[in-house]
């Protein structure tokens, strides 16, 4: 009798999980497409030195993913977010950004495009050394009207980086994590939906750069900012809402073993 009760209540569970299941997925399906590429190409060089970086990749991230983009080196991963970033043209194929066709946008159009939408973070940090940390986070906004407000806003998230003691130091001055997160507090200062990421945490050591990922998380999580980020770091694949992997400049759902 005891037992029969415990099967219902299990039945019933079950059928709750799978109701939430569905929920989720309906409301994942719902969400606004922000970055999608169709049959997206590349090569780069001709006659011997042709290289197919990018083959017929079509991708759709929804507004709030947080993606991680995986492959072995020369998979065309940089390559790829190039393309998402609207730093280069694919050769073939279409890519929109939040509902612009970024490939078909005149290059004079694209500066102002990538500066509102987007947000860039790479592996060597690329802070201009010369600078403040304040004024390397100021760098996307001058010169500009209202950089009175940008200040202030420069300041916040340098705070909420937990680098409110830092903000005039010198990126020689400072630790590689706080370098990283002086990047990241630049390609958030124009609050954009994007983040596209280069091997964010490939420079720092395993704590430091669990840090950055918790980061990123937070931004994902509490800001709804849309994350692509090409990685070889296990921490920031196994914690990805999906992973995308690359092989020979293909797009594949199936896992590679050995990445790297
Ligand atoms: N500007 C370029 N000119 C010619 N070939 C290039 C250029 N950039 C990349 N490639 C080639 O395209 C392929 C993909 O390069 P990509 O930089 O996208 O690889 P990746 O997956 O980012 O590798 P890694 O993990 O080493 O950074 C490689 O074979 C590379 O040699
Ligand atoms: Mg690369």
């Amino acid at each position: 009798m005891e037992e029969e009760t415990n099967q219902e209540a299990v039945v019933e569970l079950q059928s709750k999980v799978d109701e939430t299941q569905l929920r989720l997925a309906a409301r994942k399906r719902r969400r606004r497409s922000i970055v999608v590429t169709q049959k997206v190409s590349k090569i780069y060089g001709k006659g011997v030195t042709r290289v197919s970086a990018l083959k017929a990749v079509n991708l759709n991230v929804k507004k709030g993913e947080f993606i991680a983009v995986l492959g072995p080196s020369g998979s065309g991963k940089t390559t790829l977010l190039n393309m998402l970033g609207a730093l280069d043209r694919p050769t073939a194929g279409r890519v929109f950004l939040d509902g612009v066709e970024t490939s078909s946008v005149p290059e004079n159009r694209l500066y102002q495009i990538r500066r509102n939408k987007l947000g860039f973070i790479f592996q060597s940090y690329y802070l201009v050394p010369t600078l403040s940390a304040l004024q390397n986070v100021l760098m996307p906004v001058l010169p500009v009207k209202g950089s009175d407000r940008y200040y202030r806003r420069a300041e916040r998230l340098l705070k909420m980086m937990g680098l409110k003691g830092r903000m005039h130091h010198k990126p020689g001055e400072l630790s590689g994590g706080e370098q990283q997160r002086v990047a990241v507090a630049r390609a958030l200062i124009l609050n954009p939906g994007v983040i596209l990421a280069d091997e964010p945490t490939g420079n720092l050591d395993s704590k430091t750069g669990a840090e950055i990922i918790q980061l990123m998380h937070w931004l994902n999580k509490k800001r709804g900012k849309t994350f692509i980020i090409v990685t070889h770091d296990r921490r920031i694949a196994d914690s990805a809402e999906r992973a995308l992997y690359l092989r020979d400049g293909r797009l594949s759902r199936i896992p590679i073993e050995a990445d790297g």
